[in-house]
């Protein structure tokens, strides 16, 4: 039987979307439209009228409070069909904007915080998305002049709750399966780090992207990374304001079911388009991780720092114990059994292009002692020469 996936993506309100049980999803990862900031103004107002009154008649801090609310309802729905010990990931930006004459920060990842908090969520901390601008005219306010120039905002938050205690893994299944899901060692100190500002590429290339920039997409990475983090495979990853899709090709790429929720039609052919491209896509974010990996172990042992364990289907040397299950599986096709589903199968086998011969433990010790072993399969390059 081969290794599947499910996906599919909503069309409507993700406040009272219907299809999504209580209590059946593993993980939610998601951006909400951001409250303050001009380009969801026609969202909102659209939404509830009094919004457009209160920006018109410049109360800022009433039209905030307005969009917020709008938004309570899906927060609502995420807490009740999270699985207890679940997390949500929410990617929220603050809003600098000046509403009759005066300038001012509206905080939303408070203002969203304090709600998560409200509704039983437990707060964990947070990362901090550096998108650093090198635009000229980042500066506001009265540029060199003292007491009237404001900080340049170039970071946004991925705000991280969960719904109750720490999941538990207690059947062997859900063991094995939590260990073959890790992430590599060097990927942890990355991913963890509570300052995220290396997220590659995506992010410049969407904003050349007219259609996308105007979606407020974030990069495949942010997701990617995010599932990777706070899942394992097979679980089912929710996005009620699914966007282009990001996080869904994200869940698609990672092993685990999806579901998204939309209320703009229009974007439904760019998640279309990109389920579509998501095999060879995804494949290469993989082996662009295996290789790193490769690179990274390479560079361990030239520092002779310790490697003290192998990874037993790829062969490769990991640094500690809970890398030495890790498979991360290639996508084999996808198919769409309905209009707005996907099931996608993978290789349960590892990528033989990163196979190598298993060392022995002893094998191990000498790589701290730069007796390097490891060669690829026969037939295959080498990757380290026996020295
Ligand atoms: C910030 S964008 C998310 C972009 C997404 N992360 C991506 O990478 O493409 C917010 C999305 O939420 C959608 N949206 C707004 N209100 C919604 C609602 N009540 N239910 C479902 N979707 C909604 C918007 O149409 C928009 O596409």
């Amino acid at each position: 039987m081969p290794l599947t996936t499910q996906h599919n993506i909503i069309i409507g309100d993700a406040g009272n979307a219907a299809g999504i049980s209580a209590e059946s999803i593993d993980l939610v990862v998601t951006s909400p439209p951001y409250p303050m900031i001009t380009m969801w103004d026609d969202l909102f107002c659209s939404r509830n009228p009094k919004v457009a009154e209160k920006l018109k008649t410049g109360q800022g801090n009433e039209a905030f409070e307005l969009m917020h609310s709008d938004l309570e309802p899906i927060w609502d729905r995420v807490y009740q069909v999270l699985k207890p010990g679940g997390f949500a990931c929410i990617n929220i930006g603050d809003a600098t904007r000046k509403i009759k004459d005066e300038f001012c920060l509206y905080t939303n990842h408070a203002r969203l915080l304090h709600y998560l908090v409200k509704i039983g969520f437990s707060v964990l901390p947070d990362i901090l998305w550096r998108k650093q601008t090198n635009s000229p005219t980042k500066f506001m306010g009265s540029g060199m002049l003292p007491a009237g120039a404001y900080v340049t905002l170039e970071h946004e938050y991925v705000l991280i709750v969960r719904k109750g205690g720490k999941r538990l893994f207690k059947t062997k299944a859900a063991i094995i399966n939590r260990r073959q899901s890790a992430i590599f060692w060097e990927e942890r100190n990355d991913y963890f780090s509570d300052i995220w500002t290396n997220l590659k590429g995506t992010v410049q290339r969407l904003d050349k992207n007219e259609a996308r920039s105007r979606s407020g997409a974030f990069p495949f990475e942010l997701a990617y990374r995010l599932i990777n983090m706070y899942s394992v495979k097979g679980d089912t990853v929710l996005d009620p304001f699914a966007g282009t899709g990001t996080v869904m090709a994200a869940a698609m790429a990672a092993c685990r079911n999806s579901t998204g929720v939309e209320i703009d039609p229009a974007l439904l052919p760019v998640i279309h388009e990109r389920t579509e491209k998501i095999v060879p896509f995804a494949n290469q974010r993989i082996e662009d991780r295996l290789a790193a990996h490769l690179t990274f172990v390479q560079d361990r042992i030239e520092q002779k720092k310790s490697l003290r364990y192998i990874n037993r289907n790829y062969g490769f040397p990991v640094v500690t114990n809970q890398e030495k299950e890790l498979l991360i599986n290639a996508l084999e096709t996808f198919h769409a059994p309905g209009d707005n589903t996907w099931t996608m199968d993978y290789n349960r086998e590892p990528q033989t292009n990163y196979c190598f011969e298993e060392a022995t433990t002893d094998g191990i010790k000498s790589v701290e002692t730069t007796k390097v072993r490891l060669k690829k399969d026969p037939g295959q390059m080498t990757l380290f020469e026996d020295k």
